[in-house]
């Protein structure tokens, strides 16, 4: 009803004001099981270095934050929307120096290289216009060895209730599982695998995981 009056996609691309805030909610509420199964596959550490980009509410950070006691928690989103909400969930963590969160594209990541053991990122690949530039900048920021978990709803399984409806909008660009497998090989990633929940009510428990190899480095 409401995608009748307003650009829905252009709000989840980079939630803005009122209607910002609300989606914010929705998506805090709605994401919760794909927040629930990277986080399962991510198998954090206490002491990881982990990144996470475009947390939107910032729910997973919160959730993650309670098992990386010694490590730390970066965020990156270029929403200010977004960014207020996630302080202000994420609040204790980043007063206890566990959770850091920054205003930033993912293309242009405000960070050193080789830092991260792990990287993550729900629903918001298909929002970044120069996604096989950002693939690039997340290889260069994660450590030797380090894993990428890209969760997302593959384009295939996008429109399975409306099959004759369109897929993707010029804000919204989705992707199979298997075209983010060839970008993550090109941006410089070595194995990569798809670890997808076969219910399927939980279509975006679906997470493309790639890993930087042990040999490479960014010098
Ligand atoms: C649909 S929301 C998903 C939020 C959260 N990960 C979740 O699943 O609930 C997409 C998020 O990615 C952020 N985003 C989109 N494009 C971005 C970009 N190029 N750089 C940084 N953040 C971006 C948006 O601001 C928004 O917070």
């Amino acid at each position: 009803m409401l995608g009748r009056f307003v650009n829905l996609d252009a709000q989840y691309r980079r939630p803005s004001g009122w209607l910002g805030r609300y989606i914010g909610r929705d998506m805090a509420r709605d994401h919760q099981p794909e927040n629930r199964w990277t986080i399962d596959v991510l198998q954090a550490r206490p002491s990881d270095q982990i990144l996470e980009i475009g947390f939107g509410p910032g729910v997973a950070i919160q959730a993650l934050s309670t098992i990386v006691s010694t490590g730390q928690i970066i965020g990156v989103d270029f929403s200010p929307t977004m960014l207020r909400a996630a302080r202000r969930r994420n609040a204790a963590a980043i007063r206890a120096g566990r959770v850091q969160l920054l205003g930033g594209e993912a293309n242009n990541l405000p960070l050193a290289g080789e830092r991260f053991d792990q990287a993550f990122s729900i629903h918001s690949i298909y929002f970044w216009p120069e996604a096989s530039a950002a693939l690039a900048e997340i290889w260069r920021v994660l450590r030797p060895g380090g894993r990428l978990v890209l969760t997302i709803l593959p384009r295939e399984l996008w429109n399975v209730d409306n099959p004759d409806l369109p897929v993707g909008t010029p804000e919204c660009r989705p992707y199979t599982g298997a075209e983010l497998q060839t970008m993550l090989h090109i941006a410089g990633f070595s194995a990569t695998s798809i670890v997808a929940d076969p219910n399927p009510a939980h279509r975006s428990n679906y997470c493309v995981v790639a890993s930087k190899d042990v040999a490479t480095s960014n010098s």
